[in-house]
């Protein structure tokens, strides 16, 4: 027993923990978090303003202690912590929106940031319980974060830990896949934890973790539960290599999920997990290994793959841990940037070599990357990555249009010539502003549309049905029968065709193919009139 608590000693140096509102000290576990009520050395707020709730009823896997009293922030507060030594630490926010007889703190909404990063944006939390895990490389003598309520809103706080995290925990910089730079620099960056899973689909609860760290159980995530089997062999690590258990606790190493062993040998199958992210962010995936079911080393090698891609082939773990049967061992890796509001993990067995086949995960642990604005926030790269396709639209349409328009001039000109050749109606055109006139005026009219659907702001610019108006109208002053727009256009048939026209504007290749030909025709007829 005694062992146990010795091996959990892991004792920050920089180390704030706060109930906040609480009128008292609360324990949990083996710590203490401060009463911070009306007296926070930290805190600047305008207006000091407690919560609490007698509800027993709070359920977390984090315990209710610290759920039960929160801290109303009215306008912008910070809480500015001295920082004694630089390097990352880990910020834990704890959030339950409560209700007590002034205050409904489900109406809240705010943002939070530490120092130049946005953790939280326009954030409400929900009904249940929710803690925000952030890692953040201070090097600075203040760890600074800032509470900023939405307009007419207010901001809260139940909980919150910052403390030092152990200098072995984060690489300088990881491996990418699906990127087109082969390593990310990680010391700037600040991470978000999506998720800590221990495969064997047993949780391990903060309290059993050297760094208050919740790992769930892994069943859930399974894609099909059909063809695997749970392990649990505590006894089966040798962590006699170093590696501390500040990097996962032994009982995430000694449980897995493998292949079912009893299955055909001939059976190939993936095990695959998936799990829920942003879409629009870069995510560092830490593989834990720990190989608890070969009898020698050599004996089993897998592939191992996160959206089908692979990160590992043909693992062998007995490789990589100098054939230490059951010595743990981690890998990183960076996944790109991606649309997909899933990642998916799978590990396999491998052809390549003569084993048995089959394949095991033991810990799995997911973090999302700041983006490059410095933030966490999703909707902001939901609108970059919008904005940047719709980009590319408007780049097609002018590509198109510009198309269009050379087609066009040569039509047009081709027509003026043969108009030349007859062309009793030169002396008409003449009259009504001349050719040239009515070319530049149409000239002026393509540059002006060609502009706008280059507008940076989507309300800024025309709509497809607007465009072919606007080309239409600039056909009609090359042709100069009509020279004021007219949307309710007296030819029946040309009616019909700028409303077909507009019904099929699904996409670019319409603009460039569907209405070109109408209004080729349209540019025929009007010739042939
Ligand atoms: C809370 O704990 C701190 C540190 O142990 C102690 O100084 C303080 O007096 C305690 N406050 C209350 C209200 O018990
Ligand atoms: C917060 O509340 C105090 C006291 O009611 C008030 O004086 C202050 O103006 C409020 N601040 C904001 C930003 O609403
Ligand atoms: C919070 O900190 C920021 C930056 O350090 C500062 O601009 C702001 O005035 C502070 N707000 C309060 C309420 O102390
Ligand atoms: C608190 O606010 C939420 C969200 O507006 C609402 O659904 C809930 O009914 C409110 N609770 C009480 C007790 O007013
Ligand atoms: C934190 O950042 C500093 C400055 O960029 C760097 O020297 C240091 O290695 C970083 N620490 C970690 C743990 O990434
Ligand atoms: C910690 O782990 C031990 C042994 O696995 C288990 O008996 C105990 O219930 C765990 N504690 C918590 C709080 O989950
Ligand atoms: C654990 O690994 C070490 C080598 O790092 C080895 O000497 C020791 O015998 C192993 N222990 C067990 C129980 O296999
Ligand atoms: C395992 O997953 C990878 C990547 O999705 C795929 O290429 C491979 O065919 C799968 N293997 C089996 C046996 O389904």
């Amino acid at each position: 027993m005694c062992l146990i608590c010795v091996s959990l000693g892991y004792e920050p140096e920089d180390n704030y923990l706060i109930a906040c509102g609480s009128p008292t000290n609360k324990s949990v576990g083996d710590r203490v978090f401060l009463a911070d009520n009306f007296d926070s050395r930290f805190l600047s707020t305008p207006q000091n303003i407690s919560v609490s709730t007698n509800s027993n009823s709070i359920s977390s896997t984090y315990g209710s202690e610290l759920f039960q009293s929160a801290r109303l922030f009215n306008g912008t507060s910070n809480y500015t912590f001295p920082i004694k030594k630089q390097g990352r630490h880990l910020t834990r926010l704890y959030f339950f929106p409560f209700v007590d007889e002034d205050h409904n703190l489900s109406i809240a909404k705010f943002s939070v940031s530490a120092q130049t990063f946005t953790l939280l944006k326009n954030f409400q939390p929900q009904s249940d319980p929710v803690v925000k895990e952030y890692s953040l490389n201070i090097t600075s003598d203040n760890l600074v974060l800032t509470f900023i309520p939405s307009s007419n809103s207010f901001a809260f706080l139940n909980g919150l830990e910052v403390f030092s995290l152990p200098d072995e925990l984060m690489p300088d910089s990881v491996r990418t896949i699906d990127s087109p730079r082969e390593h990310l620099n990680l010391r700037t960056q600040a991470l978000e934890t999506v998720l800590r899973v221990n495969m064997g689909n047993q949780r391990v609860s903060p309290q059993n973790d050297t760094l208050w760290r919740l790992w769930v159980s892994d069943g859930s995530h399974l894609k099909h539960s059909n063809l695997v089997e749970f392990l649990s062999r505590i006894g089966a690590v040798n962590d006699t290599g170093g590696l501390t258990q500040n990097i996962a606790p032994l009982s995430v190493y000694g449980t897995a999920t493998a292949l079912q062993s009893q299955s055909d040998p001939n059976t190939y199958a993936n095990i695959t997990w998936l799990f829920d992210v942003d879409p629009g962010f870069e995510y560092l995936v830490r593989f834990h290994f720990c190989d608890i079911v070969s009898r020698a080393p050599r004996e089993l090698f897998f592939n191992v793959f996160i959206n089908s891609l692979f990160v590992a082939r043909d693992l062998d773990l007995s490789n990589l841990t100098s054939n230490v049967l059951g010595a743990p061992f981690y890998m990183d890796i960076l996944t790109g940037l991606s649309d997909s509001s899933k990642l998916n993990v799978s590990v396999g067995p491998t052809t390549s070599y003569n084993a048995y086949p089959n394949a095991i995960l033991n810990g799995l642990e997911i973090m999302k990357v700041n983006n490059s604005r410095g933030s966490l926030h999703v909707a902001e790269t939901g609108i970059q990555s919008s904005k940047s396709s719709s980009k590319l639209k408007v780049w097609l349409i002018a590509v198109s249009t510009l198309g269009l328009f050379i087609v066009i001039l040569a039509l047009v000109l081709f027509a003026v010539c043969r108009r030349r050749r007859r062309r009793r109606r030169l002396a008409h055109i003449a009259t009504n502003g001349g050719s040239l006139g009515a070319m530049k005026k149409s000239l002026r009219k393509y540059c002006d549309l060609a502009e706008k659907c280059l507008a940076e702001s989507g309300v800024d610019r025309p709509t497809m049905g607007d465009v072919l108006w606007n080309l239409e109208y600039a056909l009609q002053l090359q042709t100069s029968e009509s020279p004021r727009p007219n949307r309710e256009l007296s030819d029946p048939s040309l009616e019909t065709s700028v409303s077909n026209t507009q019904f099929s504007m699904g996409s670019v290749s319409d603009l460039a193919g569907t209405s070109m030909s109408k209004v080729f025709s349209e540019m025929v007829r009007a010739e042939m009139v």
